[in-house]
């Protein structure tokens, strides 16, 4: 916002509404271009086709549409309980992992090559597509029991 007072003196106000983890993925695309189909494949094999969009966090979108990926940290790199295996469609597609992300993949189980933790995906056009499958298990060194709830 820009307000121009009297004596010929700009002032610039800027303010920011306060996003919440999650609250961005809780909102419809506006537009057919923002769009990006992502495939969800649960633990027992059942697809689950959700329309996301650009900018979307995987595991938030996943928390919209009651995927059951877990997420106990909040995508704060703190545990592996947002594991997934990115289908061999857009495995190069996405950024590679940071050092970070690697060494907690490490640490979970059923790890394979195209292991990559949801909370660092986040959705562009050239995602269109994107297949991910829940492991069979994860494990949460985070904290116990803790599992977050949708906002
Ligand atoms: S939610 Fe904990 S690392 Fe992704």
């Amino acid at each position: 916002m820009i307000k121009v007072f009297c004596n010929n003196v700009l002032k610039f106000s800027f303010y920011s509404r306060r996003i919440f983890h999650g609250e961005y993925e809780w909102q419809d695309p506006k537009s057919e271009d923002e769009i990006v189909n992502v495939v969800f494949i649960e633990k027992d094999g059942k697809k689950v086709n959700i329309r996301g969009k650009v900018g979307d966090n995987l595991l938030y979108l996943a928390h919209r549409y009651e995927i059951p990926m877990e997420g106990a940290c909040e995508a704060s790199l703190a545990c592996t309980t947002c594991h997934v295996y990115v289908k061999s469609n857009h495995c190069d597609t996405l950024p590679p992992a940071e050092e970070k992300e690697e060494d907690l993949l490490d640490m979970a189980p059923f790890l394979k090559e195209n292991s990559r933790l949801g909370c660092q995906i986040i959705l562009s056009k050239e995602l269109e597509g994107l297949e991910v499958e829940l492991p069979k298990a994860t494990r949460n060194f985070y904290v116990d029991g803790h599992t977050p709830k949708p906002h």
